[in-house]
């Protein structure tokens, strides 16, 4: 008999064991990641049952746009000895019909295939593209701003525009739950993880940004357009597909699920 719902906290090792092997996972720091995620919810991991056993699992992040609520899917996963049994599928469906129920119908996943996924009704709203950013001479900014400084730029910049994915104090905690360092640029700021650009706001623009040579943007390719990144020959890394979304999503990589 099959059976889709949300796991039970004694589900979750189960769980895990999907996720690790199915995404080629370190299993401790898997195990980790999965229990001091700050979006951690119980009632969002989703697994579909055959005769008591997982076979397929998925989870759901909830998000806000200036329009209203959403959700995003990420870690879809069948074990690999029952794949082709339209299990990814039908979980899929199930869950839709649930964030329905709770009126957070309109949906987003990055997928690097989109087949599954338009069977039922996503269609690729925009791809994730990376590139190298133009880097200007003068890379010497040093002057990392202090959290509550960044969430009141980010803020205004959200509000601007309904289509803009807003931080409620959820995914804050999520956003600085890995080392965001960001510096101040101009009205605004630039986040440099490393060699990563995956946010940068309120841009004063021109043919050049302050990172350091060889620093690769990584994000949506509208933004991209949008922020007037200086980037040449763009990769395509993964799409981005929605469903019954009004409009088309503006966010960051770092926002990713
Ligand atoms: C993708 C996946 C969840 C599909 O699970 P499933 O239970 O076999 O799904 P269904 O039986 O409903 O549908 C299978 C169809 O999904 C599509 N598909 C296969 N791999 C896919 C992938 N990585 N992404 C999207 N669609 C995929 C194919 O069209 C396949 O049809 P086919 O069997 O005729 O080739 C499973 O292949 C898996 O766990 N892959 C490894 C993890 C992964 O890559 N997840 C996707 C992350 S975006």
């Amino acid at each position: 008999m099959i059976e889709i719902r949300p796991i039970k906290s004694d589900e979750a090792s189960a769980f895990l064991s999907i996720l690790v092997e199915c995404f080629g996972l370190d299993p401790a720091r898997a195990k980790q990641a999965f229990h001091s995620d700050p979006l951690f919810d119980i009632n969002r991991k989703w697994a579909l049952f055959d005769g008591g056993d997982i076979r397929s699992i998925l989870t759901v992040t909830p998000l806000l746009f200036g329009w209203g609520r959403a959700i995003g899917i990420a870690g879809v996963a069948t074990l690999p000895a029952h794949r082709g049994l339209r299990y990814g599928e039908r979980l899929l469906q199930e869950v839709l019909r649930s964030a329905e129920r709770a009126f957070e119908a309109p949906s987003l996943l990055f997928a690097h295939r989109p087949e599954l996924y338009e069977r039922v009704g996503f269609h690729v709203m925009d791809e994730v593209v990376s590139a190298e950013i133009a880097a200007s001479e003068n890379t010497s900014i040093n002057h990392p701003m202090p959290l509550p400084e960044i969430k009141a730029i980010y803020s205004k910049w959200s509000e601007a525009h309904p289509e803009r994915l807003q931080r409620d104090e959820a995914r804050w905690r999520y956003w600085n739950w890995f080392h965001r360092p960001c510096e101040r640029w101009g009205d605004g700021y630039v986040c440099l993880e490393h060699q990563l650009c995956r946010e940068v706001v309120l841009v004063p623009g021109g043919p050049s940004w302050p990172v350091g040579r060889n620093t690769k943007w990584l994000g949506l390719g509208h933004m991209a357009d949008q922020l007037q990144v200086p980037i040449g020959h763009r990769a395509h890394e993964m799409y981005l597909m929605g469903r019954g979304f009004p409009g088309r999503p503006q966010m960051f990589l770092t926002d990713q699920f």
